[in-house]
């Protein structure tokens, strides 16, 4: 006994010798009233020093789970953890079917996986190696010397005021007329989608929607008991005569679209189709939740408006933003700007299933965002990605035997092959080659696809990145001879 006792260095060794015992204790290796050695004994057993033992003793004794006899030593107590024997189970049975679905519509357990080495296309995180911690760090002590303590205790529902306020001029900037909006921080664009789409009346279940479209926006639809409707796409954005065919004959509760920067397609739909596309919904009455993640990744071409821009004074654009693309996606900090009457349901909706965004992360957001951190750095992704983008497309042009080629920006290309060829038959040599990207087919409202594929480029070196086309290009051949 006591001879596995192996100290880390990073902790107060106290604490160990501690939770060491603990263990023994709650484990029943040390029984009730047994005897423990003594604090020098102990030292020498553990080879830590007799004031360590001592502390680590006191804190047992203060938790209740040892107790001292004067003149005689310490000993276990009576414990009152009782395990019973092997009552067990089987949560297979006690789950129920969104959780079932949740499960088997999660890539990240059934998607393609790749292993260490491997030259990966399927990412469209940002490249960490841009962040610029030391700005980070500095928001930090900047934000936590200014108010103390209070940050850590609770926040407000609706978000962090200082954030709130300096994302509505965000947005104002944009072209956004505020009058009658507000806003609310949520947990990224995921979290925003998900109480939106909970908030919403199921008159009927279809969502109306652009195809392909984003893969967890689909799986939020469809856990929320909606099925998505896409919606064909063109080089300047969701397909209009189809769309208004579509509005003409079904009833749609709302529609899901990505204006910018599309994903997959990289697509961005053109200023003349944005008013088009709002006139449409405006007609049928039907609302429409913008994912504006990506607006900021744009390496040519002029500025374009959100849709909730173009919509004026009108209410019917709710409209999210995300942080993870163009920042830091691990802080979890996106936002919903709608109308007010919308944003105080939301706002409930928040309180009752995570009280609020964790308000250390939204102020340290805000004091980076203050310093004029963010200009600075998103001057020096764009000039990177848009490095890189340029690569992946002459190295696509170059290598791939393509039908169609999209993206105007953002982090991702979209390759559509032609017809006869199976991106996963493709994916299925290239793994073996050591070279993986996301099949498109995992996009689609409809199974189609089969023939598209994503590359997401942000993650991959220059030199991966020549290569691992170059041999995705020899498997689309090689599959092109094969059929
Ligand atoms: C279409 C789309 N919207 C939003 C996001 C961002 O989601 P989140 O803010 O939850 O990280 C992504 C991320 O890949 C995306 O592809």
């Amino acid at each position: 006994m006591f001879t596995d006792f192996r100290p880390v260095d990073d902790r107060p060794v106290y604490i160990q010798v501690k939770e060491y015992l603990k263990r023994m204790i709650t484990k029943g290796i040390l029984q009730a009233d047994q005897k423990l050695p003594s604090t020098r004994e102990l030292s020498t057993l553990l080879h830590v020093s007799r004031n360590t033992v001592i502390t680590a003793y006191a804190d047992l004794e203060e938790e209740g789970l040892i107790y001292t006899v004067k003149g005689k030593g310490s000993f276990v107590s009576r414990s009152k953890i009782v395990t019973t024997s092997s009552y067990r189970l089987d949560w297979r049975q006690k789950i129920n079917d969104k959780a079932r679905m949740a499960e088997e519509m999660d890539l990240m357990k059934h998607g393609i996986r790749w292993e260490k080495g491997m030259i990966s296309f399927t990412s469209i995180a940002p490249d960490e190696k841009l962040f610029d911690l030391s700005n980070f760090k500095r928001a930090f002590l900047d934000r936590i010397s200014i108010e103390g303590e209070i940050l850590l205790n609770y926040g407000y529902a609706k978000g962090y005021k200082p954030l709130m306020e300096y994302l509505l001029r965000y947005m104002e900037n944009k072209g956004v007329d505020l009058t009658g909006k507000d806003i609310l921080i949520t947990n990224g664009f995921t979290e925003g989608f998900d109480m939106i789409v909970s908030a919403l009346s199921r008159e009927n279940a279809s969502v109306i929607c652009e195809n392909p479209t984003h893969h967890t926006a689909m799986k939020i639809l469809r856990l929320n008991g909606f099925e998505p409707v896409g919606i064909e796409m063109e080089q300047d954005g969701i397909h209009l005569e189809k769309l208004r065919r579509a509005l003409s004959e079904q009833l749609f509760c709302f529609a899901y679209l990505i204006p910018s920067y599309h994903n997959p397609t990289g697509i961005v739909m053109s200023p003349e189709k944005r008013m088009a596309v709002l006139n449409l919904f405006a007609k049928y009455q039907v609302p429409i939740i913008e994912d504006g993640f990506n607006e900021e990744l744009r390496y040519s071409g002029s500025h374009v408006a959100p849709l909730i821009a173009c919509a004026g004074k009108g209410n019917s654009v709710i409209y999210l933003g995300s942080f993870s693309k163009i920042l830091f996606p691990g802080i979890r900090v996106g936002w919903i700007l709608a109308d007010k009457d919308l944003i105080d349901y939301l706002e409930s909706i928040k309180r009752a299933r995570t009280i609020h965004t964790s308000t250390l992360d939204q102020a340290v957001l805000y004091q980076y965002l203050h310093n004029g951190n963010f200009e600075k750095y998103l001057k020096k992704a764009r000039s990177v990605y848009k490095r890189k983008y340029e690569l992946a497309v002459r190295c696509c042009k170059e290598f791939i035997p393509l039908k169609r080629m999209t993206g105007d920006g953002g982090l991702h290309l979209f390759i559509e092959l032609e017809e006869n060829i199976h991106a996963r038959e493709v994916l299925k040599d290239c793994y073996s080659k050591g070279v993986v990207f996301t099949p498109g087919d995992i996009f689609f409202t409809d199974q189609g696809g089969h023939h598209t594929l994503r590359l997401g480029f942000s993650r991959v070196s220059d030199e991966e990145m020549v290569k691992g086309i170059k041999l995705i290009g020899e498997s689309v051949k090689k599959c092109m001879r094969e059929v």
